[in-house]
C-alpha cells in the first residue's frame, strides 16, 4: 500500500531533491563556519548565507537583507519578538486563533506583568476587525497574528490589521507559518514590523531553521532576547547593536542554510503564484465533496479563496484519533489528529477538547492523493 502524506502543515515532504544534495555538499565539501574565518570555504559559506537572505527578500517583498535574521525556527523568531518587545506593564493583542508558539511565550510573559487581549473570531476563524479597533490601549506595544490557522486554514485580513496597527502606532508581527511559500506575501504591503517564517513548511527547506524579517525602526527598539558570540566585534563583551548580528548569536545551522537556499531557488523557479493556484485547485476538489458529506463536519471556511490547504474534519459520533489511525493503517494516509498545538483555535472553532483530524496539502500533493483521501473518508463515514 503506497503512503500518502497529507500532513504538510506539520512539515512539508518530500523536499525538492536539490535540498538534500546541497546539505550533503556543505557537510562533505565545505564544512566551514561563517563570520569567523577568511579562507575560501568560509567565504563561500557566507555567500550562500547572503544569497539565502536575498532570496527571502525577493520572495517576501522585503528591502534589506541585513534585516533578515536567520533563526533556529519559527517558534524562536516569535519568541525573539515577544520576549524582546514586551516588558512588565506592556499590553499585547493576539487573535483567538493563535498557535502555542505565540500563546506559551505570552502566558509566560503574563506571569511577569505583561497583559494581553484576544481579538474575537467567528465560527470559521475569521477575526473581528471592529473588535480589534476597541482593544488598543495606550500601553499596547505589539499585535501578533497567525496569518493562516494551522487548524482550519482560515486566512486573516492581514493588510487591514496592518492598517489599524499603523493608525494606532503599534508594531505588527505576522506569524506566516502556514502562508509563507503558499501565498504571495509582501512585507511592505502588509505594513509589518516583523514577519516570522519557518524554513520547513511551505518554503520547502529543512527543519531547525527559520527567518525573522524586521523593519529597521522595530529592530532598533527590540531587545536581543538571546545573546552570545557573533564572530564580529570580538573585543567587546556586549552584543553588537547592528544587524543582523544583534539577533544572530552562535553558530548557525549551515547545512540547513545550504538546503534552504536551494529550496528557495526551486520555489522561485516555480513561482509562489503557481503554488497558490495548485493549492486552490486541490482545495476546490476536496471541499466540493467534503462540504456536504454526512458524518463529517468541515471546520473552517468552505471558500477556497479565503483559506489555505489545511482542512480539519470532525467525524461526528466517532473517535477522531481512531479515524486518524485507520486512515493510515487501512489506507496509508498520514494525517494529524488532536489539538495541533493550538488549543485557543479549537476553543474558537468549537472543537476543544475533542480535536479534529487534519488533512493538509502542499506543492507535491496530487489530485490522486486528494481522491484517495476522499474515498477513504467516504468509506469511514459510510455506516
Ligand atoms: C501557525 C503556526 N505558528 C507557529 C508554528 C511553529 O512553527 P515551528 O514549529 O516551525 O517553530 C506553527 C507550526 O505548526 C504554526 O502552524
Amino acid at each position: 500500500m503506497p503512503t500518502i502524506y497529507l500532513d504538510q502543515a506539520a512539515t512539508s515532504f518530500p523536499k525538492p531533491p536539490c535540498v538534500a544534495a546541497r546539505m550533503a555538499e556543505y557537510l562533505t565539501q565545505v564544512g566551514a563556519n561563517v563570520n569567523r574565518g577568511v579562507y575560501g570555504a568560509a567565504q563561500q559559506a557566507e555567500l550562500v548565507e547572503l544569497r539565502l537572505r536575498q532570496r527571502l527578500c525577493a520572495l517576501l517583498d522585503f528591502a534589506d537583507p541585513t534585516h533578515v535574521v536567520l533563526t533556529p525556527g519559527n517558534t524562536w523568531g516569535l519568541n525573539l519578538v515577544l520576549g524582546g518587545a514586551l516588558h512588565p506593564g506592556d499590553h499585547c493583542i493576539v487573535s483567538g486563533m493563535e498557535h502555542n508558539a505565540v500563546m506559551r511565550p505570552l502566558q509566560r510573559l503574563a506571569k511577569q506583568g505583561v497583559t494581553f487581549d484576544r481579538i474575537p473570531c467567528d465560527g470559521e476563524g475569521f477575526l473581528d476587525l471592529a473588535a480589534l479597533e476597541t482593544l488598543f490601549r495606550p500601553h499596547t506595544k505589539l499585535v501578533v497574528l497567525a496569518h493562516a490557522s494551522n487548524v482550519s486554514g482560515t486566512v486573516q485580513a492581514a493588510a487591514a490589521v496592518g492598517r489599524l496597527c499603523a493608525a494606532h502606532g503599534v508594531p505588527f508581527c505576522l506569524d506566516a507559518a502556514q502562508t509563507a511559500g503558499h501565498l504571495p506575501l509582501s512585507f511592505r504591503e502588509l505594513g509589518l514590523s516583523a514577519l516570522s517564517v519557518p524554513a520547513h513548511k511551505g518554503l520547502m527547506g529543512p527543519q531547525g531553521l527559520g527567518a525573522l524579517l524586521l523593519a529597521p525602526d522595530f529592530a532598533k527598539a527590540l531587545d536581543p532576547y538571546i545573546t552570545g558570540g557573533t564572530g564580529s566585534a570580538s573585543d567587546s563583551e556586549e552584543q553588537p547593536d547592528y544587524m543582523p548580528d544583534k539577533f544572530e548569536p552562535g553558530t548557525p545551522n549551515l547545512p540547513g542554510i545550504y538546503g534552504w537556499e536551494a529550496a528557495l531557488a526551486f520555489l522561485q523557479e516555480i513561482g509562489v503564484e503557481a503554488v497558490r493556484a495548485h493549492d486552490e485547485a486541490l482545495s476546490r476538489r476536496f471541499l466540493a465533496e467534503i462540504r456536504d458529506l454526512p458524518g463529517v463536519r468541515l471546520v473552517g471556511p468552505a471558500d477556497p479563496a479565503r483559506r489555505v490547504g489545511v482542512f480539519s474534519l470532525d467525524f461526528v459520533g466517532q473517535d477522531n484519533a481512531e479515524i486518524a489511525y485507520r486512515l493510515e493503517a487501512d489506507y496509508g494516509i498520514q494525517t494529524r489528529c488532536g489539538l495541533h498545538c493550538a488549543p485557543a483555535a479549537h476553543k474558537t472553532l468549537g472543537t476543544f477538547p475533542r480535536g479534529t483530524v487534519r488533512f493538509s496539502t502542499g506543492w507535491f500533493t496530487t489530485e490522486s492523493d486528494i481522491d484517495a483521501a476522499l474515498a477513504a473518508v467516504k468509506a469511514l463515514t459510510a455506516t
